[in-house]
């Protein structure tokens, strides 16, 4: 049995006073005990405030980019053990909006997730195609290369400390959700990818997200599919209720 994994991405919103708050308000809509794993990934200025506020609570704290050198001339970049030594546990690798607006490529995200590992972080590593790439029938073979060169050089026991998300760059903060077919099917060919690398045990063991404007409303849907084991969520992770209603649909 797969845990489920429902991760708030906050992208650049919210200073750390609003991180606070939106936190607090997160907690008094969660029970003690969530069958979910829950995490907030927040930006850099805001992980000091969301440890302070999820300490002894279910939520857990990432970040959403780490830099793939442990120190060094790198302006207005973060290191792993920077990130770990400020109480963070997880970072997302390899989301699309540093692909298309900063230059990642599959070779930065894989040195990012390898320095990642090795600094002590569990990583959400997102893999997904674009538009074009959909409609030119190339899906498979897009999150295929992508999931396959992020993992260059992970041991299958470091498999335990990644989550792929399968975000769709054509569903994230569009309101256009994949159909939970699409969801599934894409998710299911990522499983059949790590198979390929590391076996079926461990492929079974391996949590895949979706993200691309879930929401309280279709989160259910695509909860209860086959190889979608939880959500990496935008828009909707900003929002105390509807993220904890998400949370409660798994
Ligand atoms: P939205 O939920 O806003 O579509 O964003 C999804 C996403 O990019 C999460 O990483």
């Amino acid at each position: 049995m797969r845990k489920t994994v429902i991760a708030g991405n906050w992208k650049m919103n919210k200073t750390a006073s609003e991180a606070a708050a939106l936190i607090e308000d997160i907690k008094k809509n969660l029970n003690a005990e969530e069958k979910a794993e829950v995490i907030v990934c927040v930006p850099f200025t805001d992980i000091a405030a969301a440890v302070e506020h999820t300490k002894g609570s279910v939520i857990k704290v990432g970040a959403q980019n780490v830099h793939f050198a442990p120190s060094g001339a790198f302006t207005g970049e973060i290191s792993a053990s920077m990130l770990v030594e400020a109480g963070v546990e997880y970072v997302i690798i390899g989301h699309s909006e540093r692909r298309q607006y900063f230059g990642e490529t599959d070779q930065t995200v894989n040195q990012r997730l390898t320095a990642a590992l090795a600094g002590g972080l569990k990583v959400i590593v997102c893999v997904g195609e674009s538009l074009d790439e959909r409609e030119d029938g190339v899906t498979s073979e897009i999150i295929v290369r992508q999931t396959k060169i992020a993992l260059k050089g992970v041991s299958a026991e470091d498999m335990k400390k990644i989550i792929i998300a399968y975000e769709p760059v054509w569903a994230i903060g569009t309101g256009k959700t994949a159909t939970s077919e699409q969801a599934d099917e894409a998710c299911g060919t990522i499983r059949a990818a790590v198979a390929s690398l590391y076996g079926s045990e461990i492929a079974e063991a391996t949590v895949i997200q979706y993200g691309g404007s879930m929401n309280a409303g279709n989160a259910k849907e695509l909860l209860a599919c086959e190889n979608i084991d939880g959500g990496l969520i935008g828009g909707a992770s900003l929002k105390a209720p509807d993220f904890a209603t998400i949370i409660h649909s798994c």
